[in-house]
């Protein structure tokens, strides 16, 4: 199958409007059945060094929704990182007064920035180098670009962090199946149709590590099947992925 990136329906409408807020609920059914919360709290877990007593862990999520996935991988973090800053970047600001407050309750803190991912990727790489996140994530997200696109983006993030984790749509024709099935969990045509567009605009083989930026020797990659429908990218950088 080949890759197209065709623009998905939830993108296109406004936070409130109630059809994106039930694409949003779906989305939290959809990331269930694929096992994201799972596959990301693994190789987080393995790409992290053992932390240290009182170490602040720093984290990223690009494309991050509401932020219903990131609160389920930080509450099961936090039993190993009871320090952490997070910051999670979405073109559009949907982070509920909910969410905000149950991350207070984890203990860490966090930073809600509206912005879109290419024009955090286009400004200058803050300095000093040493001042990386220690973890970028994405989740469904990577897909939504063209390659040209994705490897300006995948620049930025090596240049930013120790570890970067992706659990993005497997384009493969059981994930097509898997979404065709979707009414099965009485989701929303739009979120029905979203599934389908994504899964065609998903990643298989090694296709992610061939647009990470080549910098041999010094970050160590992965990229594999994950769960049925899923595909993990996962680079550490001078470590072990
Ligand atoms: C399929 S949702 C995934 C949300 C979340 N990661 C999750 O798994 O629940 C994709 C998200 O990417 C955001 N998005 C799409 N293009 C973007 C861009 N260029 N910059 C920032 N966010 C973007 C959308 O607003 C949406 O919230």
């Amino acid at each position: 199958m080949q890759r197209t990136v065709r623009p998905e329906i939830l993108d296109e409408l406004p936070p409130a409007d109630a059809r994106a807020i039930r694409s949003r609920r779906d989305l939290q059914r959809v990331n269930h059945v694929m096992g994201n919360r799972v596959i990301l709290d693994r190789a987080i877990r393995h790409a992290l060094p053992l932390p240290a007593p009182h170490a602040r862990l720093r984290i990223l999520e690009l494309g991050a929704g509401d932020g219903s996935l990131a609160l389920r991988v930080a509450t099961r973090l936090a039993a190993s990182w009871p320090v952490a800053e997070l910051t999670l970047l979405d073109r559009q600001p949907l982070i509920s007064d909910e969410t905000g407050i149950a991350f207070a309750h984890l203990g860490w803190s966090l930073r809600a920035l509206a912005t879109d991912a290419l024009e955090w990727a286009r400004a200058p790489t803050p300095r000093p180098l040493t001042d990386r996140w220690d973890v970028i994530l994405a989740n469904l997200f990577l897909h939504h670009f063209e390659a040209a696109a994705l490897r300006e983006l995948l620049s930025a993030v090596a240049d930013r962090c120790e570890a970067f984790v992706a659990c993005e749509p497997r384009r493969s024709l059981p994930s097509l199946l898997g979404s065709r099935l979707l009414p099965a969990l009485a989701v929303s045509r739009d979120t029905l149709h979203d599934a389908v567009v994504s899964v065609r605009a998903g990643f298989c083989g090694d296709e992610l590590s061939r647009i990470w930026p080549a910098r041999p020797g010094r970050w160590k990659m992965t990229e594999r099947p994950a769960g049925l429908f899923s595909h993990l990218f996962v680079a550490v950088h001078g470590g072990a992925a």
